[in-house]
């Protein structure tokens, strides 16, 4: 039977781990509850792994296309930064973004998809990510905070910005001064030439393209706020 103060065990339990990168710690305890408890917790153990797997099939071939943990490595992704995520939609790498950043750090997921954000925050709350805040934004400013963050990331959304410019101009007051923007994007929407010289408009410099993902047709380029900026 599942007693009473099994559950609250469980709760109790649920509360202290309830964050990812702890979770991995507490697999082999998590195994070892009866299922009640678990389910109670929210803890089964394919739930420790589940917060980032894939939702459907659509995520599944996009992760393929664009590995989260090359991703991250190749922009210098750590735990412990705040970053946000513009055109974040339902989450697919939000939930990778919060992972890595891990309890010290913080992921803003912005979109002007309502329905979107709010299937996120579902999500995040499923999985007991604590670290994501979601922003509604307009098409023109994307509504961060002012000077927290070492990093806005933008995946398989910038050719979906009507006015990218002012987006990403509007975006860039939010950037610590040593904070970078880093955008992938498929070649074939848009060309390094195009890339470059819009968010130099916008007020950025590029700093590095990383191409390593070129068979896969993507480039990911990283910008640091433009000196005029940054004085
Ligand atoms: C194809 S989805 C990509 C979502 C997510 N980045 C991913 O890779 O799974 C493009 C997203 O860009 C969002 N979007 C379009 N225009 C936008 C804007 N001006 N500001 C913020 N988000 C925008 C859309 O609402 C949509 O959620």
């Amino acid at each position: 039977m599942f007693s009473l103060e099994a559950g609250a065990i469980a709760i109790t339990l649920a509360l202290s781990i309830g964050f990812p990168t702890a979770q991995a710690r507490t697999d082999a305890n998590a195994e070892s509850l009866p299922r009640e408890m678990r389910m109670a917790a929210r803890i089964a153990p394919q739930d420790t792994q589940g917060v980032l797997r894939p939702e459907n099939a659509n995520e599944a071939r996009l992760n393929r296309l664009q590995p989260p943990d090359q991703v991250m490595d190749a922009i210098g992704i750590q735990p412990g930064m705040i970053g946000a995520e513009i055109g974040a939609g339902r989450g697919r790498y939000v939930v990778q973004l919060a992972v890595r950043v891990g309890e010290s750090g913080k992921v803003y997921a912005e979109d002007i998809d309502a329905a979107a954000l709010r299937h996120l925050d579902q999500r995040c709350e499923r999985w007991g990510l604590t670290n994501v805040e979601t922003i509604l934004g307009d098409v023109t400013d994307p509504k961060l905070p002012e000077g927290e963050l070492d990093f806005i990331f933008i995946i398989s959304a910038y050719h979906h910005f009507a006015d990218p410019i002012a987006l990403l101009r509007n975006a860039r007051p939010s950037l610590k001064p040593d904070g970078k923007l880093a955008i992938a994007e498929w070649l074939r929407s848009t060309s390094p030439e195009e890339m470059e010289a819009q968010m130099s408009a916008a007020g950025y410099k590029l700093e590095r393209t990383e191409t390593f993902l070129e068979a896969n047709n993507l480039y990911i380029y990283v910008f640091r706020i433009g000196d005029a900026q940054r004085d």
